[in-house]
């Protein structure tokens, strides 16, 4: 697809965009230009702290699928996750339709299914690799991942390592994801290491939800080694030079200089009120509505295309709620918010 036509198309989409979030529009015309869709509940691992796998099987239907992808154009970046992404069966329509789009797309998996063939179909498009690993030796890593082998993911590690600057894969790139938990909460600071070792680009720890099985969860005096541990890495990337970003939606200690630069990166989506649910959607398993933000938002609204759920009178509410200045209590207990407050001085 012509790239002029794609830059086109998105900017007049763009302009229609700030115009509706000027005036404060809450049904908009203008179309989502980031979606995160949950593909299914379908794994082939069983992680110990995952509450993914339930009695009810989860594929997105045909009908709302080949609606979102129909609408590529407009994405600049399409996000997608499971369940486990790679066994959905129509994942190489992903691939083709924003390679074809020249849409990012980020892919949040457990990397044991990657292989060369799948790679070899990366070739050429900007994509991102959220490959989830939680432990970097092999007893933690099997434990927590259960029915992962470790080997299997070095070695699936080695050949991303071993393709990543080669010509038409220099927009590949692979971010490290774990989720701190009573197995490897001690071993945080290992994936630095890890992820030099197999040329990552980012290390994202992500919070463990509460309602995870509890037998994963981190008392506070854990939470605390933890919140260490995630500065000790930065300092370590700092000092060795590493150019490996790091982030979490973890909290750490906002005043402190060394977070500065996460700061600017979580509330990039702030003006004078958050402006995600004008720009982003995501819909999860189910076929429920969401926002593509790092908040716990109530799902609600069950969609079969786009259109329901960009327009759906969940997502109206919520857009409402900011406009009035009396967000939902998701936006409200949004640590995004909180910060967001701390720097600007509002209330
Ligand atoms: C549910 S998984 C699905 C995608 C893919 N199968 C994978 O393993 O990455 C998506 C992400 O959620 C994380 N995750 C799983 N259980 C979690 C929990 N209880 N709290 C926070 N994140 C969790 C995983 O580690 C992974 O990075």
């Amino acid at each position: 697809m012509d790239i002029l036509y794609i830059q086109k198309v998105r900017e007049e989409n763009r302009l229609l965009n700030e115009k509706e979030i000027k005036e404060k529009k809450i049904v908009l015309k203008s179309k989502p230009q980031n979606i995160l869709l949950i593909l299914n509940n379908v794994c082939n691992l069983k992680c110990i702290m995952c509450e993914e796998f339930m009695p009810h099987k989860y594929i997105i239907s045909d009908t709302l699928f080949y609606d979102i992808v129909n609408n590529m154009k407009y994405f600049d970046s399409f996000s997608c996750q499971g369940g486990e992404p790679l066994i959905f069966d129509k994942f190489n329509i992903i691939l083709d339709k924003t390679k074809k789009f020249h849409t990012h797309l980020n892919i949040t998996t457990n990397g044991i299914l990657l292989n060369e063939s799948l790679i070899e179909k990366m070739y050429d498009m900007s994509i991102t690799l959220h490959v989830s690993i939680d432990g970097f030796d092999k007893k933690t890593y099997e434990s927590i991942r259960v029915g992962a082998s470790f080997d299997v993911l070095k070695k699936n590690l080695q050949l991303l390592n071993s393709i990543k600057n080669k010509q038409g894969y220099k927009q590949l790139r692979y971010e490290l994801f774990m989720v701190p938990q009573k197995l490897n909460y001690t071993k945080v600071v290992d994936a630095v290491d890890f992820a030099k070792q197999y040329g990552f680009s980012g290390i994202r720890f992500l919070q463990i939800r509460v309602y995870a099985n509890k037998n994963c969860l981190l008392n506070n005096e854990e939470s605390l080694f933890v919140k260490k541990q995630i500065i000790a890495c930065m300092e370590k990337v700092k000092i060795e030079e590493l150019n490996i970003n790091i982030d979490t939606d973890i909290p750490l200690d906002y005043d402190d200089e060394r977070t500065n630069c996460l700061k600017n990166y979580l509330i990039k989506d702030f003006r004078d009120i958050c402006v995600a649910p004008w720009k982003t959607i995501s819909i999860q398993k189910f076929q429920q509505v969401s926002i593509d933000c790092l908040c716990n938002f109530k799902k609600a609204d069950v969609v079969e295309t786009l259109e329901d759920a960009w327009n759906s009178q969940y997502i109206q509410d919520v857009r409402k709620g900011l406009v009035a200045n009396k967000p939902f209590s998701s936006c409200m207990n949004c640590y995004k918010n909180s910060l967001f407050k701390n720097i600007s001085g509002k209330n």
